[in-house]
C-alpha cells in the first residue's frame, strides 16, 4: 500500500513509469529490468539517489542480518529506493505488516508499492519519519539507505539520535554508506559498529548503533513521537498489521 504524505517535501521529480518487465540476470544476483528501473530514479534524482547501483544482495543480506527479527515493534527503512533491502528484511523472517518503507522518490515509492504487498510504503521525507508511524509504535530497528554523508552534520546526528531514542534496549540504526566515515562519530557516547561489504559495486560500509540502556533523559523523545504520530496516523491512516 502506498501512502502519500503532505508533511514530506514537495514529490521530487523523480517520475516514471513502472516495469513490471521479464527479468534477465545481468550477473546471476540482479536483474536488468531492477537495474532499469534503478536508473531510471537515478538519472532523475542524482543527488537524492547517489549510489551508481541499488544495494547488491549480499550487501542487502548483510544489513537485514542486523535486524533481529525477535526485537518486537517496527523495523523502518529510510530511503528504500527498488527494494533490494526491503526484499532481504522479508527473506531475514520480518512480515510484511511490520515494514514501513519511507521514500522521497514518487517512482521509487510507487514501485515499493507495486513489488511488495503488504509493506506500508510512504512517499515522505526520512528526516521526519515519526510522523508517519502509527501512534505509540514500538520499533525494532530503523534502516537507512539514505545517502547521510550529503546532509549537515546536525541533521544526520538529530536523526540517528531520535530513531535510537525512540526504542528500547537493543534498538538499532543501521546505515548504508559508500563513504568511509560514520554519519556520525557516536550516539549516546557509544561509536558505531563498522562492517565492510566487498560483494557490492562499490564496496560499502555499514554502520551500527546500537540503543543501549533507556536513561530517563531520554523518555521526553519518545514521548514527543508518539504525539506526533497520533496526528499522522490521522492524515494517512496506516493499517493496522493484518493476522
Ligand atoms: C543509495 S539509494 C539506496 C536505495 C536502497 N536502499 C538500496 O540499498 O539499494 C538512496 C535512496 O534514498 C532515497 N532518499 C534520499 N533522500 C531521502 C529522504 N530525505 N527521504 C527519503 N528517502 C530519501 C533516494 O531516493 C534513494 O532511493
Amino acid at each position: 500500500m502506498l501512502h502519500g504524505s503532505s508533511a514530506a517535501p514537495a514529490a521530487s521529480e523523480c517520475l516514471g513509469t513502472f516495469s513490471a518487465g521479464t527479468s534477465v540476470a545481468l550477473d546471476g544476483s540482479m536483474s536488468m529490468s531492477r537495474y532499469a528501473d534503478f536508473l531510471k530514479g537515478l538519472l532523475r534524482e542524482p543527488a537524492a539517489v547517489s549510489a551508481p547501483t541499488p544495494s547488491s544482495p549480499a550487501l542487502a543480506a548483510v544489513i537485514a542480518a542486523k535486524v533481529e527479527p525477535a526485537q518486537s515493534g517496527l523495523v523502518v527503512e529510510l530511503g528504500a529506493g527498488t527494494g533490494a533491502v526491503t526484499q532481504a528484511l522479508l527473506d531475514r523472517g520480518i512480515a510484511p505488516e511490520r515494514l514501513i518503507a519511507v521514500e522521497y522518490c514518487t517512482y521509487f515509492a510507487g514501485l515499493l508499492a507495486q513489488r511488495f504487498a503488504g509493506v506500508t510504503v510512504v512517499q515522505g521525507d526520512a528526516f521526519a519519519f515519526e510522523r508517519y508511524l502509527p501512534a505509540g509504535s514500538q520499533i525494532a530497528a530503523v534502516v537507512s539507505g539514505v545517502p547521510l554523508l550529503n546532509f549537515p552534520l546536525p541533521r544526520r546526528r538529530a536523526l540517528i539520535t531520535r530513531a535510537l531514542a525512540l526504542q528500547g534496549p537493543g534498538g538499532r540504526f543501521i546505515q548504508l554508506s559508500y563513504g568511509w566515515r560514520p554519519p556520525i562519530t557516536s550516539a549516546f557516547g557509544i561509536a558505531p559498529e563498522k562492517t565492510i561489504v566487498w560483494r557490492n559495486f562499490p564496496p560499502a560500509h555499514v554502520w551500527t548503533f546500537t540503543a543501549q540502556e533507556q536513561p530517563a533523559a531520554r523518555q521526553a523523545p519518545v514521548q514527543q513521537a508518539a504525539g506526533r504520530g497520533q496526528a499522522v496516523q490521522a492524515l494517512f491512516r496506516v493499517s493496522p498489521p493484518t493476522p
